[in-house]
């Protein structure tokens, strides 16, 4: 292949636009997977992923397709993941490419990570193709798409292709438009090797499987690299292409996409981003970008049975070697006894993974309330980043604390613009910036408003106040100060570290009354009466009574024998007293997620 018949690509796309089903009906057109293993969301293999219809992971996938010039070309697809969780990956997915293809639901109009996307691919100098997808569909609105796509994201109608990824039609024309309007890579394939890393996967048997994209120079089997930011050292075993299971090959070239296996033990070793290089004829200068995913949100796990903690730690150090976005460190709790702190990217990575170790590693464990991370600063000027509100400094401790911020943006009717704004600004603590048209009756609203409020029952109310029409993106923008305190739980008197949260300060009543009320339904009822309280900067701030089952202890008496129901009402007092005493209260898992459905 002469490098100017490939071309390396993205597809870049709100969540459910349809990129999967569109590479699924590429893999056909080019007959790159045969008809008979063709099944719906061939790309889709992870299971969960296939259930929920989203895409988590990054897959490269190479096709040959013949052109209407009669020449074959090789086209490299990077299928990025859609959600704002994994926004770092999609980022590093783009840098590895000339050119996107802007996929745009033509039932549903631009929405906000479809702009969000575009922004990013513009920052990586991409050549981008639009498309109106779904078509077919009878409600699809394509002149108002085509009206949004020109407003918010400045292309014209005529630039516009019209495609169904379901019935197949208009997509040949996506391929020609590939062949025509993105550009070829360029590379000097003499030069060192500068290769970037966009993922790396765990193979139970192969070890970690890099998947790259080659800018300079080659990598060929037998050949030793250094990853740039760690100066590690590795063998290569073997490169080869996705097409899209492995396909060994002599070397990867400048301007390809492939995957090099090498003695790798840990995905945390090639780092997203990282650039590899050889190791004794390294390139001086790294390619741009490399940042370590940061977790944005911790929660607790422990597992559900002391004796299953070793199995827990061994589970989350196998998950980790295929994702090394995960962070955990042991973590112990009066309340809950030995498990770990996790960090998360965010909450649908929180979900997955605890999905992910229960369906792969039959692990169930307790997940407590997931919180961000807060910076505080003490009173000696010492900054303490704290993950877990258990470790809250106490009021009087410290000078200030903050909290991650994001730019929200939101794309809606224009109908539903007031119910979105008065939600936002007066229950999720947000500032509104600015409203700009997109499209006929849509809007474009900018918010600032702190990560934790977006986070915990954001999502469905925004849906909700639209009826389903708004979409959201968001962009760290960092840290600001916030007043906020810690609250604690006490069960039966006892504190419970575990369901302790940090909230504003506005919010402190509020939120401790509906977690409380909250708690005390879901927590059963025992024999005796429960009291479920909060406490915030030294007093009990609400509280909610759990009442006691009452045993019906006198259906045992037959009769009138005053002085054997004394003794048995005697006995079922001292019962509740050592019962309250041991301060045995069955809290079910549900109550330690209960601060996520308060708003
Ligand atoms: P994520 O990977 O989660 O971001 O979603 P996606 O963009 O890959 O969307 P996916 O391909 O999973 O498609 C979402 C839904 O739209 C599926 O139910 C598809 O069958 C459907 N769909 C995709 N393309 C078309 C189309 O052209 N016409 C119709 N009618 N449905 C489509």
């Amino acid at each position: 292949f002469g490098r100017d018949l490939i071309r390396n690509i993205s597809i870049i796309a709100h969540i459910d636009h349809g990129k999967t089903t569109l590479v699924d009906r590429f893999l056909d057109i080019t007959g790159t997977v045969e008809h008979r293993r063709m099944k719906d969301q061939f790309m889709d293999s992870m299971d969960i992923e296939r259930e929920r219809g989203i895409t988590i992971k990054s897959k490269p996938v190479k096709l040959n397709y013949t052109a209407r010039d009669g020449k074959t070309y090789e086209i490299n697809i990077i299928d990025t993941p859609g959600h704002v969780d994994f926004n770092y990956e999609v980022s590093r997915s783009l840098a590895a490419c000339e050119g996107a293809i802007l996929l745009v639901d033509a039932s549903q109009g631009v929405e906000a990570q479809t702009v969000g996307n575009t922004y990013l691919a513009i920052e990586n100098d991409l050549e981008l193709i639009p498309v109106l997808n779904k078509i077919d569909i009878p409600n699809a609105n394509i002149e108002e798409t085509l009206a949004e796509i020109v407003d918010l994201i400045g292309y014209k109608a005529e630039e516009c292709l019209l495609a169904s990824a379901k019935t197949g039609e208009g997509v040949v024309e996506i391929l020609e438009a590939v062949i025509e309007r993105i550009p070829p890579p360029s590379g000097d394939i003499l030069a060192p090797l500068k290769a970037l890393i966009f993922d790396a996967v765990y193979d139970k048997y192969r070890g970690v499987v890099v998947h790259v994209r080659v800018f300079e120079g080659s990598v060929r089997g037998g050949d030793r690299i250094m990853m740039m930011s760690s100066r590690e050292i590795f063998e290569v075993i073997e490169v080869g292409y996705f097409l899209p299971q492995m396909v060994p090959t002599d070397s990867i070239d400048a301007g390809e996409v492939g995957y090099i296996i090498a003695v790798i033990k840990e995905v945390a070793s090639a780092k997203i981003g990282d650039t590899i290089t050889g190791a004794t004829n390294s390139t001086p200068e790294a390619l741009p970008g490399y940042r370590v995913a940061k977790p944005m949100v911790y929660a607790g796990m422990f597992p559900g049975m002391p004796e299953y903690y070793e199995e827990l730690r061994k589970a989350l150090d196998k998950f980790k070697l295929n994702d090394a976005a995960l962070v955990f460190e042991p973590e112990s709790s009066p309340a809950l006894g030995f498990g770990f702190r996790v960090g998360f990217l965010g909450l649908l990575h929180m979900d997955v993974v605890r999905e992910r170790l229960e369906r792969e590693f039959e692990i169930t464990c307790i997940l407590t309330a997931p919180n961000v991370v807060y910076r505080v600063t003490m009173n000696d000027g010492t900054v303490r980043e704290i993950t877990n509100p258990a470790s809250f400094p106490e009021p009087g401790e410290f000078a200030k604390v903050e909290e991650p911020f994001v730019e929200l943006s939101i794309i809606t009717p224009s109908d539903y613009m007031g119910n979105l704004i008065g939600f936002i600004t007066t229950e999720k603590r947000g500032e509104f910036k600015a409203v700009e048209n997109a499209g006929k009756n849509r809007v474009v609203m900018k918010f600032v408003t702190p990560l934790s409020e977006i986070m915990f029952d954001f999502f469905d109310r925004m849906k909700a106040l639209s009826r389903g029409y708004a979409s959201m993106d968001y962009d760290i923008i960092g840290y600001r100060e916030s007043n906020l305190v810690k609250v604690t739980i006490l069960v039966n008197k006892e504190t419970v570290d575990s369901l302790s949260f940090i909230v504003h300060v506005d919010k402190e009543y509020a939120v401790a009354k509906k977690v409380v009320d909250k708690l005390s339904e879901l927590i059963p009822q025992h024999q005796f009466q429960i009291p479920i309280q909060a406490k915030a900067r030294g007093r009990i701030i609400a509280r909610s009574d759990i009442k006691a089952l009452r045993k019906d202890v006198l259906a045992k008496c037959y009769g009138g024998d005053v002085t054997r129901k004394m003794k048995l009402l005697e006995k079922q007092k001292e019962g509740k007293k050592r019962m309250r005493e041991i301060g045995q209260v069955t809290i079910p898992q549900n109550a330690f997620l209960a601060i996520l459905r308060i708003g």
